[in-house]
């Protein structure tokens, strides 16, 4: 089955292009990109979208009175491209319970940290200033509060003495282009299943567990 994929986006859409790339490379299988959703005219991420025929649609936040207002808005464009699984792809604004609900378990997004760890804005600035030794990326499925939800996939790098702000993002970002397709593929296959705070890849437990006990199989799910 053909999943339907709606990417919301704020900016350069690097994330949106790695996953386009691998789609186009046949790594994602059964996918379809139904829109690109902006509240920023200018995204780059828009003309990404324009340059691979698929529908790019700015959503001005001055024309609505209120963020529910805004959201209902986007959930109305969702619904309409037949969308299955909602992008969160450098998308700068915080999503409304009534967004969330409306995709419970549908909506992924990817952050610049380790997750729990230097949610919000700067994540890589948090972590330099903060002085961690190890830094990374998180692809997860979103609750309504900020930059919160199951883990799927988290990637780590090192941070090197000397780093600032733009290298520490740079290396994160390299991360993020590995995480978020590979996060996307798994969703698409059916492979993910959310079981309270854990996301079990069956992939994994396939291939690890079901090997080590030599028992397991793919019937066992
Ligand atoms: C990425 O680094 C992404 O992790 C971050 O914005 C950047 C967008 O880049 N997202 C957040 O900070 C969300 N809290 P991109 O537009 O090139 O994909």
């Amino acid at each position: 089955m053909t999943t339907n994929i709606s990417v919301l986006v704020s900016g350069r859409g690097s994330n949106f292009q790695s996953i386009l790339d691998a789609a186009a490379e046949g790594l994602i299988k059964d996918v379809n990109f139904a829109c690109v959703i902006s509240d920023k005219k200018e995204a780059k991420a828009l003309e990404r979208a324009r340059d691979n025929n698929i529908e790019a649609v700015f959503v001005d936040p001055k024309s609505f009175s209120s963020r529910a207002e805004f959201d209902r808005e986007v959930i109305r464009i969702l619904k309409e491209h037949d969308t299955d699984l909602v992008l969160l792809a450098g998308y700068m604004r915080i999503i409304t319970e009534e967004l969330v609900d409306a995709y419970a378990g549908k909506i992924m997004n990817i952050h610049p940290a380790l997750l729990p760890a230097f949610k919000g804005l700067h994540a890589q600035k948090q972590a330099l200033d903060y002085g961690v030794k190890v830094a990374g990326c998180t692809v997860h499925f979103v609750e309504a509060d900020l930059d919160a939800g199951p883990i799927i996939i988290q990637r780590t790098v090192p941070v090197l003495p000397g780093d600032t702000e733009d290298s520490l993002a740079d290396r994160i970002l390299v991360e993020e282009h590995k995480a978020y397709p590979e996060a996307v593929r798994l969703f698409a296959e059916g492979k993910l299943e959310i079981r309270g705070r854990n996301v079990i890849i069956k992939e994994w437990w396939k291939k690890i567990a079901g090997r080590k006990s030599g028992k397991k199989t793919a019937d066992s799910w």
